[in-house]
């Protein structure tokens, strides 16, 4: 089977075939981020109005790439949630115009839910059950995996997910965005044992998360280093960005290994854009490999948003016979453990 993704959720249009037989054929990815860097984050009505631009021409292309017909396809995805109502729209509109059109199946995917199964994507997919790390702008969640669809909620953070004190913590040091990539990369050039930064809920049990307390810390730091005018110096605000940084890698390798000990399982998936994190990835897989255990996670490309991640996810259920509807579904909260296993028209 044949299956067009088409993922709009946010400030990234991505489009890709994925085939059942024959594995990934074709992605494209469009970032809007230097439309949203003056801004400082998403402005959402600006990212809807590029998502309109430049979705089609993102379609033909990967035809194009893939050397096929709109008539080769034999199914839609498309994100329907979690996300920004005005791109998801434009998403959703699209896909099932599209299968109204060529009279193929459409369904509405879990944007969660494609980032948890991208992994699967890899030459050595995990496989179940597993503990699944979601770390996201949006989310950060310690999920029970028992198989596509039967998800149960362990933890969440109670405030900012990962990715979000990422961005509030570069932004605070003026470094842009997105902030995650840049902080992390400022990283690799400070020393994280100048600044030691707190490790949120790790001394009480539980697998929840807090990280808005280390936006506070960031703050005084900033406050108690700067010159008078309030700037840091490079090495200071590497050292800062160091320091965050493991805080936060600890603090989910911590709550990750729990997780694994608590469920008895030995295989944990990484996924979400944090997953891109390499010192994220460094620690987990070695911490793991104390317990006998191992760590799975997408290439780069595929942690951050992606069209891949959706027409894998989507191929899977339609491999089952499920389906949506012609109404168009965009559902801006949409929770993960509320799905059900591949079924039938939903
Ligand atoms: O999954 P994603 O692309 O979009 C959402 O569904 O939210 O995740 C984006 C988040 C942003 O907060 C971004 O700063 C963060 O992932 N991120 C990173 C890295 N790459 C992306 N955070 C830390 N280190 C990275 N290398
Ligand atoms: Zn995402």
């Amino acid at each position: 089977m044949r299956v067009l993704g088409i993922e709009t959720s946010c400030d990234e249009t991505g489009i890709a075939i994925y085939d059942s037989d024959r594995g990934l054929l074709a992605n494209r990815l469009y970032s809007q981020a230097h439309l949203h860097a003056e801004y400082g984050g998403v402005v959402p009505e600006l990212a809807s109005r590029d998502h309109v631009r430049k979705v089609l021409p993102l379609i033909q292309q990967v035809l194009e790439d893939a050397s096929l017909k709109k008539s080769d396809l034999h199914g839609i995805a498309y994100t329907a949630g979690p996300g920004l109502m005005g791109s998801l729209f434009v998403g959703g509109a699209l896909a099932t115009s599209m299968s109204f059109a060529l009279n193929i199946p459409v369904l509405a995917v879990h944007h969660m839910e494609g980032h948890l199964l991208a992994p699967m994507l890899e030459a050595e997919p995990p496989s179940f059950p597993f503990i699944a790390l979601l770390v996201s702008g949006g989310h950060t969640q310690l999920v029970h995996v028992e198989r596509i669809g039967q998800y149960r909620l362990l933890g969440e953070s109670l405030d900012d997910a990962a990715g979000e004190a990422f961005d509030k913590t570069a932004k605070m040091l003026g470094l842009g965005y997105p902030g995650g990539p840049i902080l992390a990369s400022m990283a690799e050039k400070g020393d994280w044992k100048r600044f030691r930064f707190p490790r949120p809920m790790t001394n009480r049990p539980g697998l929840d998360f807090s990280f808005s307390g280390l936006k506070t810390f960031t703050r005084n730091l900033i406050s108690q280093n700067g010159s008078e005018g309030g700037a840091l110096d490079q090495q200071t605000t590497c050292d800062i960005c160091a320091g965050f940084q493991e805080a936060v890698v600890d603090t989910l390798t911590i709550k990750c290994v729990r997780a694994l000990e608590a469920e008895s399982l030995s295989r944990l998936v990484i996924a979400g854009g944090v997953a891109a994190n390499t010192r994220l990835r460094d620690n987990l897989r070695s911490a793991l490999s104390r317990l006998d255990a191992e760590v799975f996670y997408a290439r780069q490309e595929f942690c951050t948003d992606n069209g891949a991640m959706i027409a894998f996810a989507g191929c899977q259920r339609m491999l089952a016979g499920e389906q949506s509807g012609l109404a168009v579904m965009a559902t801006p909260r949409w929770s993960l453990d509320s799905l059900q296993p591949p079924g039938e028209i939903r």
